[in-house]
């Protein structure tokens, strides 16, 4: 067994600095990744307001249920690396949208447009930038509507404003999204091309489904005695319009 050598030469001024140097780097990093949680946490009382409001006031909501994830370290180096970002917090601050993730997964495909709607209308958020992938999927059939928003957060002595990259999306494609991310990771970075086109198959599927079930839901609105005024479109939900219309209106 290794005994503790009492000769070990004793520590210099510069491995003291070293050492000054990695604590404070350590603490400036805890503190960078706390203002991402503090967003988080904001965004999500946000939505969780909506949706119990919603729940009460409604009897519906367009919210099924939400999800939020701070991005490890491994992966905020790993994609550092891959993007080339200069190592400092203010290069990754403005060049990593997906820090702080939130997810949120609806009913049908109209309530991502309208909750994306109603994030928007949100006083002190702002959005930054909006990815239809519902509109435009991606080649591999991934559907999903990404929001980057800024919150501010309110410090002892100072005010944040972070960012928050929000995924909206229905259950359908929250269930093609978890399986491809899955099946990819499998795969590495290349998947074979037959294997692409049966995942792109298979999100028309989901797709297929996410049409099928909202029509009903709308039919059995429509026939539901009194149905209306518990309706979304009662609650004042928009049920059909699109983030050019959403986001050219002020
Ligand atoms: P990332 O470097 O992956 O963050 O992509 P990006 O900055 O170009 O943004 P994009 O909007 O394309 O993707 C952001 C996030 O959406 C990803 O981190 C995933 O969570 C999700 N996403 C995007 N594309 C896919 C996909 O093909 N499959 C799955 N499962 N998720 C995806
Ligand atoms: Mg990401």
């Amino acid at each position: 067994m290794k005994k503790y050598d009492s000769q070990a030469p004793s520590r210099t001024s510069a491995d003291s600095d070293r050492l000054e140097e990695i604590k404070a780097l350590r603490e400036g990093f805890s503190r960078f990744m706390l203002n991402y949680q503090f967003a988080i946490d904001e965004v999500m009382t946000k939505i969780n307001i909506l949706k119990t409001e919603f729940e009460h006031l409604h009897e519906y909501s367009p919210i099924e249920h939400v999800d939020s994830r701070l991005k490890s370290p491994e992966s905020i180096v790993e994609k550092i690396h891959r993007r080339n970002i200069p190592i400092t917090f203010d290069a990754i601050r403005e060049q990593l949208n997906d820090i702080a993730g939130v997810r949120l997964v609806c009913s049908f495909i109209a309530d991502t447009y309208a909750v994306a709607e109603m994030i928007k209308a949100q006083r002190d958020i702002t959005i930054t930038e909006t990815k239809d992938y519902i509109k435009n999927p991606k080649p591999n059939g991934y559907k999903s509507l990404h929001l980057i928003v800024e919150v501010p957060v309110f410090l002892s002595s100072s005010t944040e404003t972070v960012r928050v990259e929000v995924q909206i999306r229905t259950i359908a494609m929250d269930f093609w999204a978890s399986l491809e991310h899955k099946i990819y990771y499998k795969f590495g970075q290349e998947i074979p091309s037959n294997l692409l086109d049966e995942l792109s198959e298979a999100a028309d599927i989901a797709n297929d489904l996410d049409v099928k079930m909202e029509r009903l839901h709308n039919e059995v609105q429509v026939l539901r005695p009194g149905a209306e005024s518990r309706s979304a479109r009662a609650a004042g939900l928009p049920t059909n319009f699109s983030l050019d219309d959403l986001f050219n209106r002020e």
